[in-house]
């Protein structure tokens, strides 16, 4: 409807934009709503976080997209009954917010939805030559635009792999345009259910960002925790690891993996790293009697390791500056293992760059949005660089 196109353009020629980006990981602990007012875009790019909340999932409906959630065989029929549902809770969730803030809905100019992973199967994934990367987000957004009467953008990831990507890290962009510094080279690590960097060279060089998976980051601890405990979620402030110490058969057979052997850049989820992941291990390790506790002071500082041994690996400058975000961010054991296996880095939350690191992936979103309204050409003409030069996302109207 034309009435729609010309808000959308009022919206992208505003010299501001209220923009709520939602992340909602693989961790599956809730939604991460970042409430931003946006200006300008590409590196010019600037944000202030106005409000930031994760609302907490149910256990009922953790329950139902766990049913659906990485698993190579799952019921069409819910497949097909979440993807409305996923949007229709979100719906709610941004609704009961913005009420709750004292918000209008049409304060907001655009919601930034990144929908629920459910599976994700780059070609080094599911290995069948004819098919090429895959990825799959749901929580159809013409629910969150319908149900929020605000313009929603959605399903970021698609285009990336339609570029040549595997859909994931997406944080190269917002990173590289929001914390890219001539100062200093700096690594932004994300410890979400799975880890990424972003490498932003104090040169600004495009060419020398490297951004790429590293493998888990909460998410074998995790599992192993909602395996053992049934009312808890994951290792509070690492109380159970802090009781156990690192045993090193089990660390090595978990190292034993091929996806380690991979070249990076790479990209991979819950299909590899699960709680069938741990149980491998245990038995290749014979150590299936160890105690818990044991267990995740392993998984704790397996964890560290791929992170810091990925980053050793890649980044050949001797000089840089190490900013956490992601859940991980408030692993007090998980942050000591990192520092003691980079004890000349600096290592920092990404609070001191003036970003939330709760918040982070949930603005990243937001940034892109942005971008798909009004992204300068000059960025998305240049020749293919390490991250393809597109826009992403795509866009539903609320009528
Ligand atoms: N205080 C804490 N102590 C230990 N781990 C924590 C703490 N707070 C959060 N986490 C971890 O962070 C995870 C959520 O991280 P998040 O960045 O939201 O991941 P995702 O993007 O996959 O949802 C939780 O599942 C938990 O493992
Ligand atoms: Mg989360």
């Amino acid at each position: 409807m034309l009435h729609q196109v010309h808000q959308l353009n009022k919206i992208a020629n505003k010299p501001e934009r209220i923009i709520l980006g939602l992340m909602s990981g693989t961790s599956l602990d809730g939604l991460d709503i970042a409430l931003c007012k946006v200006s300008e875009s590409g590196i010019c790019t600037k944000v202030q976080l106005l409000h930031f909340e994760t609302i907490e999932y149910d256990a009922d409906f953790k329950k139902d997209i766990q049913s659906i959630f990485c698993k190579e065989v799952v019921s069409l029929e819910k497949l097909c009954l979440m993807n409305a549902q996923i949007g229709l809770v979100h719906s709610q969730i941004i609704n009961n917010t913005l009420a709750k803030l004292n918000l209008r809905n049409c304060d907001v100019d655009l919601i930034a939805s990144h929908g629920q992973t459910i599976y994700h199967a780059p070609k080094s994934k599911h290995q069948q030559q004819k098919f090429g990367n895959a990825t799959l987000q749901i929580g159809d957004a013409d629910h969150i635009a319908f149900n929020t009467n605000i313009i929603t953008i959605s399903d970021f990831r698609q285009k990336h792999i339609a570029a040549g990507g595997e859909g994931a890290p997406l944080a190269i962009y917002g990173d590289y345009f929001l914390l890219s510094s001539k100062d200093e080279n700096r690594i932004l690590l994300n410890i979400g259910g799975i880890a990424n960097f972003t490498f932003l060279p104090s040169s600004l060089h495009i060419d020398e960002v490297i951004c790429t998976d590293v493998g888990p980051g909460n998410t074998l601890m995790d599992a192993f925790i909602q395996h053992h405990f049934p009312n808890k979620f994951y290792d509070e402030n690492a109380a159970i690891a802090l009781e156990g110490n690192v045993n090193d058969d089990l660390l090595k057979a978990l190292c034993d993996h091929k996806f380690f052997k991979q070249t990076f850049p790479k990209t991979t989820g819950q299909e590899l790293f699960n709680f069938q992941f741990i149980e491998n291990a245990l038995v290749a390790s014979n150590t299936m009697n160890i105690t818990i506790a044991d267990v995740m002071a392993t998984l704790n500082y397996f964890t560290a390791h791929t992170i810091t041994a990925a980053i050793k690996q890649n980044i050949q400058q001797k000089n840089y500056s190490i900013y956490i975000s992601g859940g991980g961010a408030n692993n007090p054991l998980l942050i000591k293992n990192i520092q003691e296996l980079l004890p000349n880095i600096s290592i920092q939350s990404t609070d001191v760059l003036g970003i939330n690191p709760n918040a982070k992936e949930a603005i990243l979103f937001a940034v892109l949005a942005n971008e798909t309204v009004c992204g300068k050409s000059d960025f998305y003409q240049q020749p293919n660089t390490k991250f393809p030069p597109i826009t992403m996302g795509k866009i539903s109207f609320p009528r």
